[in-house]
This record gives C-alpha cells, structure tokens and sequence, in this order.
C-alpha cells in the first residue's frame, strides 16, 4: 500500500496494484484489507506509526463527489493513533507523521499483541478481547478508567449490564483493596456477586438501607416535606426553618461523631432531630384551646386543660377540652398559618413507602450511630463491592435519593481527602446504572429535580482530585447531562441504533474517531466500540458473558407464549398488595 495524501491526523492510503488479494494469509491467518477499524503501520527507519481504517472508498478524497456512489477499495482513509520506536512498547499520539509515498504495511496479530500490552501488569482490567481475534485480550488502564471517569452507552438489550458486571468483576477480583459503590436502581446486580458485595436494600431485615431525612439540607429535605418550591420564603417556610434549625442546636451536642458548636448549626446542617416531635409540636398549638383569647405568648403556658396528651412516635395527635362558645374559656387556637405544613409533614411520615428515610434504626439516636458509621456501612466492609439497591425506593424520590447519596460521599472523600484510610490514598468508583432515569441534562416538566445531576456532575468535575471515579450507564446518552458526557474520558459504546444518541456519542467522543462510532448501529450484542483515555488505540471489543449473571436477562416471549395458561382467581392479589405497599411479594 502506498501513502497519497497526509492531514494532521488522517492518511489517506492508495491499496497497491500489485496486492494479489484483498484478503491475504499471514502467518496462517487470514486478513482482510480496508476493514473498517482495523489497523495499519507505517515504517519510517526505527520508528512504527500505527493507524486504523475509517473509510474505504475506489476514489482519492480529493476526487470524491457526493454524487457519486463509491464501490471497490482502492482507497483507504487511516487515522493515525500511535507510534512505536525501536523496542520501546507502543505510545498513544503521534510525533512524526509520514510523507507522500510512504510505505503502508498490514498489520499482523503478533502487531497487535505489541500494541495491547502484556497480561498480568498491575493496573490493567481485561474488558475482552479484539474483535477481529479472539487471541487477542484488551486491556483499560485502571487508573485512567476510574478517575477519568467512563460511561457505559448502548440500546435497551445491547449489553450493557453484561459488560458493566464483566469489568466489575474484573476490577474487584484483581484488586482486593478496590472500592466500588454501584447505584441500582432495577436490584439487578447482586446475583451477580454473590461473593463479592454487600448489598444494601430497603427493608432488608439483614442489611437495610437507611438514608436518614436530616442528611437532606433544607431545601431538599422542605421540597420533599411540604413541597416548597427551590427560593421560596414566606412566612411558613421561615418558621420551618427555624424550627429545624433549633432541634438540629439543641442535638449538635450530643453527636457521637464530635460536637458542633452552636453557630457552625444551620438548617441544612446533616444533624438528626425529631421530625415526629417537630409534626406534634405544630400540630398541638393549632388543635390546643387555650385559656385566654389572645394568640399564646413564648414561655407563657396557657394552655386548656389537655384530656389526651397524645403520642408524637405514635403520631397520635393531642386532645383538649372543646372550646367554649362566645368569651368564655376555653378559646379556641389562634394559629393555623402551619396548618397545610403540618398536615403534609403528617402525610409523608405515615407514608411507609418512606420508611427508609424516618424510621432510620439507631442513626436517629446520634448518640449510638452517627453519620460516620453510616458512611462506613456503604463504603468500608470486607467486600469491595457495595450495591445500594434502590429498586425499592418510590421512582419520585429516586432523584432526592441518589442526589443525597452521591454528595454524601462525596463529601467524605473531600473532607477525607488526606486521611490515609480515604480520599487519595483509597480511592473510590460510583457507578450509575440506568443514568437516564436520574441524570437528564433537561429536567423540564419532569419529576426530577436535578439533586443528582449537580451531585454527580461534581463528581465528575472535581472528583479526581479526591480519589473519586465514576461511571455512567445508559441506554439514551443523548437525554443525560452535558457536563457529564463533556468529562468521560472513556466511552464503552455498545450498539446504539437511535440517531441522537449516535450523534452525542460521537460528538462526545475523541474527534477522530467518528468512522469507528458509525459502526455502531451494527454491533453484536456484548460488543463495543472503545475509545478514550483508557485505552491504547480505539477498538472493538467483544465483551464475554459473565457467570452468574446480573438478573436482567430477556424475557423468553416464544418459549412462554407457547405455554397455555390457566386462570386463578387469585392470581393479582398479591401483586395489587404489592402495588399498594411498594414491596415486593416475598418468594418462599
Ligand atoms: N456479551 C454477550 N454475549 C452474549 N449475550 C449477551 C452478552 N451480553 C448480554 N447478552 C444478552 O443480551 C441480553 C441483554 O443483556 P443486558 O441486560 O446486559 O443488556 P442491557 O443493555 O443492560 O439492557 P437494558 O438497557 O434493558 O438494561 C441478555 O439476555 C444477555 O444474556
Ligand atoms: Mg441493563
């Protein structure tokens, strides 16, 4: 093959006429010439410059008219991607670029094994192997891949919960002191390491996950209550936050995890207090009768009689003696400006769906559990893996819940960040499945707020520097944030038909790299184009499949619609049950 035409990144190669054939045997193998992303390599003197294919055509570039349909191959566009000197091992980047007439050689599997490194070197996790031989494994640098952070993108059923469980898998096995929190939100990753994680669930009767309501700060946790809108400030929301921030001093005390002093206190202070007590203190004053006509006075106890104090764990409201008609005691209450708060407060914690965010066991007595053991309980245990599955958690606090999650350890690892046990000196990759769901980079009119997105996106900005790494999943790379995909520095594309989603990918992705994302579309199942920081050159992987798997595999619609059926007049109660409690019928 001879060179023709040479750009700052692209060569464009003329297949030579004396080539007998466009599918020559190497070594016992066979080749083809002009595949789309296979590689090629220049030699000039010592030095290897490698390439991969990205078009073919039987026309120069320079000739090229759109009108004209291009059949044959006489023509090959090649990206350059690396240079090889002497014996020196293989270097993304290129320094020197060829010249007119330039040789170009096929590059053979031996060619290949040189540029993707060795097996056992510390630091590298096996995603697969080439797609083009099955002898040759593909490696990710670990470093680059976690804290460049990564995403994991294709359609519904392309692969993407295979090859998340498969590099998982080969992180934590190779890594024993690695640390991987992965956010589920289907529960379909724990039959997948059954060995390897804890998992945390909701409701679990072994390891329950609890998210305590205070570790909201005031916005969140009064957005959730009572639904006040991000800003708003009338004269309710000033007394809610005054309230909380008084209960949060009168606990900052006692805190197990160190003392805080009253004027670091503010309502968005991750302090626990009682939000029953807090419900039955507003509640009281609006049912109470009082023994003079004028609104109750701080301190001044004029209270009616009370003939049934009521329970505030219990939820039971107080009972007082009636009020009298006309100007004789007792008079009814005076206050009610909180009457629409306290009855929405009232309503979410008798929601049991939110469970996990009230009745948090022994975190809502600081002085037993505080934060740092809950901290601990998610990423510090004898298993490298945690799962927190969220599939119990109502789909509009999924947003809240991930987004509290999130910046909770991304503060421990900020504020932990010169700590020996933390931060640097153990670094820490979240994972996002199903990132669509909760990462939209256009919440409008949807139920999610964006507390996620701005966690996440911080982690994606600024992790790195504190030992933070992420990954993203998604099926629809186009709906999830900006700024997210503007940090990946690897892409793990899998099949990806949509247009839009095509188009962000390679958009996102390295600049010259588009020929290989137009492949997309044609992927196998648990096959993926590879491009970034991670990698050496671009690739197509073939990611195998993973034993046990994660529990996301397809229904089998013609094995089961074979199947007559037989009707039960039992059959949906449970799962009507179910509905109305959000939990799931227990299985014997
Ligand atoms: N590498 C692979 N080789 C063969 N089959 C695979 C491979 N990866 C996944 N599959 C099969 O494809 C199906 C879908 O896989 P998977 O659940 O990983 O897809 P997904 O992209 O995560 O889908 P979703 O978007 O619905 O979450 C499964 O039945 C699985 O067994
Ligand atoms: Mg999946």
């Amino acid at each position: 093959m001879i060179e023709k035409y040479v750009n700052s990144s692209a060569v464009e190669v003329k297949i030579s006429d004396e080539i007998p054939s466009a599918a020559p045997i190497v070594e016992g193998k066979l080749y083809r010439i002009g595949q789309i992303g296979s590689f090629v390599k220049f030699p000039i003197g010592s030095l290897l410059l490698y390439g991969v294919v990205s078009s073919v055509s039987n026309t120069p570039a320079k000739e090229q008219n759109d009108e004209i349909p291009n059949y044959g191959s006489r023509y090959l566009t090649v990206q350059l991607i690396g240079e090889k000197q002497g014996d020196d091992g293989f270097q993304k980047g290129v320094g020197f670029y060829p010249t007119i007439n330039d040789e170009v050689h096929l590059v053979t599997e031996n060619d290949l094994l040189d540029i993707y490194g060795s097996r056992d070197e510390i630091g590298l996790v096996k995603v697969g192997t080439h797609s083009s031989s099955e002898r040759l494994p593909v490696f990710l640098d670990l470093d680059k891949l976690i804290l460049r952070h990564s995403a994991i993108l294709g359609s519904t059923g392309s692969g993407k919960s295979n090859t998340t469980a498969h590099i998982l898998k080969s992180i934590v096995n190779n890594n024993q002191g690695s640390r991987v929190v992965l956010i589920d939100i289907h529960g379909e990753y724990k039959d997948a390491f059954p060995g390897e994680s804890k998992v945390l669930k909701i409701n679990d009767s072994i390891n329950p996950l609890y998210l305590p309501f205070w570790l909201m700060n005031f916005d969140e946790l009064s957005m959730f209550l009572v639904n006040r809108p991000f800003g708003q400030e009338w004269p309710q929301d000033k007394r809610l936050r005054q309230e909380i921030t008084e209960r949060k001093i009168l606990n900052a005390e006692n805190l197990k995890a160190g003392r805080v002093n009253n004027e670091f206190v503010t309502s968005d202070s991750p302090i626990p207090f009682d939000i029953k007590e807090l419900w039955y203190d507003l509640c009281r004053e609006r049912v109470a009768t009082y023994t003079t006509s004028q609104k109750p006075q701080q301190n001044i106890d004029t209270e009616a009689t009370c003939t049934d104090e009521g329970s505030f764990p219990d939820l039971k409201a107080p009972v007082f003696e009636p009020y009298a008609m006309g100007i004789n005691p007792p008079f009814k209450s005076q206050i009610n400006d909180m009457e629409t708060y306290e009855k929405k407060i009232l309503s979410k914690l008798k929601d049991s769906r939110f469970n996990f965010m009230f009745d948090v066991g022994e975190y809502n007595d600081s002085e037993n559990f505080d934060l740092d053991h809950l901290l601990r309980s998610w990423i510090e245990h004898d298993k490298p893996l945690t799962i927190l599955d969220l599939s119990g958690v109502p789909f509009e606090l999924i947003d809240l819940t991930v987004g509290i999650i999130s910046r909770f350890i991304f503060d421990g690892m900020y504020w932990g960040r010169n700590e020996q046990y933390t931060g640097r000196q153990r670094p820490l990759l979240m994972v996002y499945e199903e990132a669509h769901s909760y990462l939209p980079h256009n919440s409008e009119g949807k139920s999610i707020l964006g507390y996620s997105r701005k966690a996440v996106e911080k982690i994606y900005k600024e992790g790195r520097k504190f030992g933070l790494g992420s990954m993203v999943i998604t099926q629809r790379p186009s709906e999830i944030s900006h700024t997210i995909l503007a940090q990946v520095g690897t892409f793990i594309a899998l099949r990806l038909t949509n247009t839009s989603d095509k188009s962000t990918v390679s958009s996102s992705a390295p600049n010259n790299m588009t020929s290989l994302i137009d492949l997309l579309p044609s992927l196998r199942v648990g096959e993926a184009i590879i491009v970034g920081e991670s990698i050496k050159v671009p690739s197509r992987v073939r990611i195998p499949k993973v034993e046990p798997r994660p529990s996301s595999n397809d229904p089998e619609v013609s094995t089961h619609w074979q199947q007559q059926f037989n009707e039960n007049e039992e059959n949906y109660k449970q799962v009507v049950t179910s509905i109305r409690i959000q939990k799931p019928i227990q299985r014997r």
